[in-house]
């Protein structure tokens, strides 16, 4: 099966992609192939030998484009190692694992995926103008060094190939 990562993710203002785009820095630096797409521009995973998805949480649910992609995929991705997050907490709760929708827990469970990493995430004053109760919490929680950590141990188990120096 090809080497290839796939890295793909469900936004709504941006947070996501830019967590995608770290997951893949660190993969490509680790010696990997990487796409990083968003999953309305993937038509198949199946050119690729694994697969991270993350998405961001709106109101405890996952973006609807990100568990349709999962149920349409579900039988390709149970055949290569598939790696999930989503982006939510913010503020101080930025730290605090989210619960994964049962949706998406049912499909993670037949995909045989690694249970679900919570990755805090950034709200935009964008977002918040009819939600007054976040005004509060605006601003960017994103943990470069976790998503780095996290994206190096997803590296190690795919045997990256980068030589030594
Ligand atoms: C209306 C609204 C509801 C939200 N609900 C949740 C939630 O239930 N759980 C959570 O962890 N984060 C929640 N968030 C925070 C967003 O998920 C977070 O800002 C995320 O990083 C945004 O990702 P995006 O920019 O890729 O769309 C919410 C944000 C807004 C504006």
């Amino acid at each position: 099966m090809s080497k290839k990562v796939l890295v793909t993710y469900a936004t709504k203002m941006g947070a996501t992609a830019g967590i995608a785009a770290a997951v893949g820095s660190e993969l490509r630096a680790a010696g990997l192939q990487v796409d990083v797409q968003e999953l309305g521009a993937v038509q198949a995973v199946t050119p690729y030998g694994a697969v991270v998805l993350g998405s961001a949480i709106y109101e405890g649910q996952w973006r609807p484009e990100a568990v349709r992609f999962l149920r349409r995929h579900e039988r390709q991705l149970r055949n290569r190692p598939v790696w999930l997050f989503h982006s939510g907490p913010i503020g101080p709760s930025r730290h605090q694992e989210q619960p994964v929708p049962p949706d998406v827990a049912r499909l993670a469970r037949l995909i045989q995926a690694p249970p679900v990493k919570t990755l805090a995430g950034e709200l935009q004053a964008d977002a918040v103008t009819h939600h007054r109760d976040l005004e509060r919490l605006v601003g960017d929680s994103r943990d470069w060094q976790e998503i780095r950590a996290w994206a190096h141990q997803i590296a190690t188990t795919l045997e990256p190939t980068r030589q030594p120096t």
